[in-house]
């Protein structure tokens, strides 16, 4: 995952957003499940599995409301 600790929820186009979305919810599982051995044997599980993408992809659509009106949605 991505580690970057100067993390800021300001990014310059909707696109980045949605990375740092990305991102930022894979931290929440790395700081929730710490050992990469336990991440490594349970990523099979969720991408085999379409309600769990489905929740992946919700997490990271709430990660991205809050950046996108972190960003004023990006008016100019
Ligand atoms: C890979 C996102 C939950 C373990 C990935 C990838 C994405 C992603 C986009 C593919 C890109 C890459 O390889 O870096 C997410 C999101 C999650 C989530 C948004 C939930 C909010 C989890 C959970 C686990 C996990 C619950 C296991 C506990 C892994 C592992 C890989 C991976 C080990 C690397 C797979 C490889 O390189 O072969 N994840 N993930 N992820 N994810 Fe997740």
């Amino acid at each position: 995952f991505a580690q970057d600790d100067s993390l800021s929820l300001i990014t310059e186009t909707p696109a980045e957003g949605f990375e740092l979305a990305v991102t930022l919810s894979q931290r929440g599982v790395a700081t929730t499940q710490t050992d990469p051995e336990v991440r490594k044997s349970l990523r099979g599980a969720y991408a085999q599995d379409a309600d769990s993408l489905i929740n992946v992809s919700q997490v990271i659509a709430i990660h991205f409301q809050t950046i996108a009106a972190a960003n004023d949605y990006w008016r100019e």
